[in-house]
């Protein structure tokens, strides 16, 4: 495909939420940096929220990549659509538990000892939860419950907490008020801006090793930031077909049309 014609190492706009393609713009930056402070501060409760396709995962991912693991365990949940019994045992199983109890009070009592000897061996324990914004009421209950969790001197669990701006709306309702009065770090991942999205499309093309080829018009930047609003999700899509069509007419400048075809595209099949 145009991967040869342009000649890029690999496809420069996938969709997948590989750190490596990491692009710190400021929003990026602040939102990763409250995540450390978070846990190294040991704040119990973290929560990052950003519309989809802002790069929360891509983030997360970062985070768990960055954390020693001499230092830290890790559990990292991706689909929170559980029940209360799911979520213990998916995380005691993300802790490489293999033991067999079922029942809420019992995976509890698991997931004390295990969390206990985690801390005795010298290990911080930090659970993630993408998604959190599809969390039923009762299992953002039992997480607080967990966040009780504690020896005499510290917390067992951190806990963040990354999803959608429903996540937010979730947290704002009165019943989940003990909750949200834990949250002691919370960010909102904003969309890039006009000249941050620019900086995001050459970071990625400069990544796979284009040589300053394909070029962008400036009225194809415009037409970009306008027809993503900044959201790396839709940049990636929309450039994606662009070089394809600007492949397609074997040439090396990306125009305004190219683009606005890919919006088009893209918003017929949303
Ligand atoms: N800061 C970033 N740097 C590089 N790529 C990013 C960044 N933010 C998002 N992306 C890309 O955008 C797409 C969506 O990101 P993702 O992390 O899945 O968003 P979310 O989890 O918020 O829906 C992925 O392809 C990801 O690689
Ligand atoms: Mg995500």
């Amino acid at each position: 495909m145009y991967q040869d014609f342009f000649g890029f190492r690999e496809m420069p706009f996938n969709i997948t939420p590989n750190p490596r393609f990491l692009f710190l713009s400021p929003t990026h930056q602040e939102a990763l940096q409250h995540l450390r402070y978070g846990i190294e501060q040991k704040k119990g409760f973290i929560a990052l929220t950003g519309e989809v396709g802002c790069g929360k995962t891509t983030l997360c991912r970062q985070l768990l990549n960055e954390l020693d693991p001499e230092r830290y365990e890790t559990a990292l949940i991706v689909n929170p659509r559980l029940s209360e019994e799911q979520l213990l045992s998916a995380i005691l199983t993300e802790l490489g538990w293999a033991g067999s109890v079922t029942g809420k009070n019992d995976l509890i009592q698991e997931l004390n000892l295990l969390l206990l000897g985690r801390i005795k061996e010298g290990k911080d324990i930090v659970l993630v939860i993408d998604e959190a914004h599809n969390l039923e009421f009762e299992v953002m209950e039992q997480l607080r419950l967990l966040s009780n969790l504690e020896t005499d001197d510290q917390k067992l669990l951190q806990i963040i907490l990354m999803g959608q701006p429903e996540l937010r709306d979730n947290l704002m309702e009165e019943r989940l008020r003990q909750l949200r009065e834990r949250i002691l770090v919370y960010y909102e991942l904003k969309p890039l801006n006009r000249y941050e999205t620019r900086m995001y499309v050459q970071h990625r093309l400069s990544l796979v090793g284009s040589m300053g080829r394909p070029r962008f018009t400036n009225w194809a930047f415009r037409a970009l930031y306008r027809g993503s609003h900044g959201i790396p999700r839709r940049i990636n899509n929309i450039c994606d077909k662009a070089l394809l069509s600007a492949f397609i007419r074997s040439t090396d400048l990306v125009s305004y049309h190219d683009i606005r075809r890919a919006v088009k595209d893209i918003d017929r099949l949303r």
